[in-house]
């Protein structure tokens, strides 16, 4: 990743928000450093998503799904390769461009929420376009429409401690969703909740999601989650994506599917 400066941010006529991206990444590789020494997580990982593509990623944990997750959504820096975004260069962006780029192309959700206890619902899913200099009138109506679309209107006035897990989980979906991104990005977004507000969740995620034509990635323990997706993908050693389909896996030894998804990489592996 380079500071250079800035070149040509013109963007591309499938770049208007609230159309998916094209994201193409080539060689994509990530080394953190620990204890002095390199530890490479990802090696050369290659992956193409056709705007409006709905993929889910699955793999044993620790295999790197949220590292990745991470640098595509630009919250971390890779160590080598490419990612292009509608044709343009992330790894090129200098850090003011970036963090522009994120709010407006990309939306987030995690398996924890991270809402803002002391602001309401509204004032939460209201942030982003804040951060985008919307006016106020504007920002709160695109929030209470999105609210309302979740089926929280009856809870815009409550704060993060006032809803229940899965209130808090639509919430974060509404605020991921608010400006309709380009790419939305999902890590275990239903992970902490019961299955069937889970599935609830899943259901709502994708029609939204297929309503307003985000490119969307989900990494997922869930095997019901990754179902509902069109394309799965698992990633194996050192982040190689392969082709997930129902009888195995192209391109690698076919594996049972639920196995896989539980089994740790290596020693004290975690999320
Ligand atoms: N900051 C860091 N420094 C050193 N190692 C790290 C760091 N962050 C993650 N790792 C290691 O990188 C590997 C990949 O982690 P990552 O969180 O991407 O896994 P994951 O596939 O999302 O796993 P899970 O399914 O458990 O969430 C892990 O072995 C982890 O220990
Ligand atoms: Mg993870």
């Amino acid at each position: 990743m380079t500071d250079a400066p800035e070149q040509q941010h013109q963007p591309a006529p499938s770049a208007e928000p609230g159309r998916g991206a094209r994201i193409e990444v080539r060689k994509l590789g990530k080394a953190y450093i620990h204890n002095g020494k390199p530890l490479e997580v990802l090696s050369d990982v290659d992956l193409l998503l056709e705007p409006g593509d709905m993929v889910a990623i699955v793999g044993a944990s620790g295999v790197g799904k949220s590292t990745f997750l991470q640098i595509l959504g630009t919250l971390d820096l890779p160590t080598s390769g490419s990612i292009k975004f509608d044709g343009e260069e992330l790894t090129r962006m200098n850090a003011s461009r970036l963090a522009e780029f994120r709010n407006q192309r990309i939306g987030f959700v995690f398996q924890f929420h991270h809402l803002l206890p002391e602001f309401t619902a509204l004032e939460n899913v209201m942030m982003p376009a804040l951060i985008q200099r919307t006016a106020i009138p504007r920002a709160r109506k695109l929030a209470a429409d999105i609210l309302g679309r979740v089926g929280l209107s009856h809870r815009l006035t409550h704060r993060p401690s006032e809803l229940s897990g899965g209130e808090q989980q639509r919430v974060a979906l509404a605020r991921a969703m608010v400006l309709e991104p380009s790419l939305l990005l999902a890590d275990e977004p239903t992970g902490n909740l019961d299955r069937s507000t889970g599935e609830a969740i899943h259901q709502l995620f994708l029609e939204l999601n297929q309503e307003r034509g985000s490119t969307l990635l989900v990494v997922t323990h869930n095997p019901d989650l990754a179902r509902l997706m069109p394309r799965r993908m698992r990633m194996v050693d050192r982040g190689r994506l392969v082709e997930d389909t129902e009888h195995g896996y192209r391109g690698t030894q076919s594996t049972e599917a639920s196995e896989q998804i539980a089994a740790p990489v290596g020693e004290g592996a975690s999320s």
